[in-house]
């Protein structure tokens, strides 16, 4: 079964190609960043991508009128809830979540995926989203993964919140845990040694925390900025092998391959934003895990006739006919 699919906040498309793999069928992308524009374009010609503000609900059901999606996955920014930033759920950024949130609830396509940083559990905004979506009549699967035990060689760990209309609590949970590798993936093993180095200097967000790590564990998480090796770098007593000849930072296309990203992703654009584009990515092996959890068990509620799509038993509002 191929759901026809709409990504939300876009960027580069780490999120979008995983489901591709997975067999979805993507239709459209949305995004308002030029840049993480232009690298969406550039991989995927098929699909629309299409510059919009989000947080404009009116416009984004108009879109969605259009395309009709059975299926809407989405990561509302997640500055205001990450540990990278001073937290600020005011006004700010964390009010795209309630926006996605309204805009699911309002259109109520069959499943939605919201994807979002491990803290964001405890904000006031995702609790509000997942009060919206269920008083819309979604059932809820919640689960935090690790992007190392997906299939990706990246500590990097995501909450995961899945819906399906009319659904069960907890509907994928089982789908979603029972793949998870018991060994998180190292570097080693998804580069099968062709890598050029055994160790690498990743910056520390403070000198309390080491900047050394080895190929032979997953690599940290791969944030929006990439900065060489400082000339006062100090060392730390956890760092494997001390800072010296050989040892370098991670260029921006090794980077993409650790975000699971195919060598061929084309990444065009300055390189700040391109390292940007990358680092708010989904790793496209995470993404992918997650759509073949769902795709199999769309698989077995077909199998079983138990599953209502959009445009059958639930045919998602045409909320703006009246507007
Ligand atoms: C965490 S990133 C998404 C990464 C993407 N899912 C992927 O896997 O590559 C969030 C994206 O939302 C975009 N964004 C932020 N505010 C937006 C808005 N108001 N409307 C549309 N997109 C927005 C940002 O430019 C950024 O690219």
């Amino acid at each position: 079964m191929t759901l026809k699919t709409i990504d939300f906040f876009a960027g580069g498309g780490g999120l979008s190609l995983g489901f591709q793999q997975a067999g979805f069928n993507v239709v459209c992308a949305v995004e308002n960043w030029q840049p993480a524009l232009d690298v969406y374009r550039a991989n995927f010609p098929g699909h629309e991508a299409v510059s919009l503000d989000l947080s404009n609900e009116y416009e984004t059901l108009q879109l969605l009128d259009s395309y009709r999606p059975d299926l809407i996955i989405g990561g509302p920014p997640c500055q205001d809830f990450s540990s990278a930033g001073k937290r600020d759920e005011g006004g700010g950024r964390a009010s795209l979540t309630i926006n996605y949130a309204n805009v699911i609830s309002q259109y109520r396509p069959s499943f939605f995926l919201m994807e979002n940083v491990a803290r964001a559990a405890t904000s006031n905004a995702f609790k509000a989203a997942l009060d919206i979506f269920k008083r819309a009549g979604y059932g809820l699967t919640i689960q935090l993964l690790n992007a190392a035990h997906c299939g990706a060689p990246q500590s990097r760990k995501r909450l995961i919140v899945l819906g399906q209309l009319n659904g069960k609590d907890g509907f994928l949970d089982h789908a979603l845990t029972s793949g998870l590798s018991d060994q998180p993936m190292t570097l080693r093993q998804y580069f099968r040694n062709k890598l050029p180095f055994e160790h690498y200097y990743r910056h520390p967000r403070s000198y309390a925390r080491r900047a050394v790590f080895s190929i032979d564990e997953p690599s940290p998480t791969i944030r929006g900025v990439n900065r060489p090796i400082p000339k006062g770098y100090p060392g730390h007593a956890g760092d494997p092998v001390p800072v010296g000849e050989g040892i370098r930072s991670l260029t921006t296309q090794e980077r993409a391959l650790i975000q699971t990203f195919p060598a061929k992703f084309k990444l065009p654009g300055s390189k700040s934003d391109v390292e940007q584009v990358i680092g708010n990515a989904v790793p496209v092996k995470l993404a992918e895990y997650v759509a073949k959890a769902l795709a199999h068990y769309l698989t077995q509620c077909e199998d079983a006739q138990t599953l209502p799509m959009n445009g059958q038993l639930f045919e998602p509002r045409r909320v703006l006919r009246a507007a």
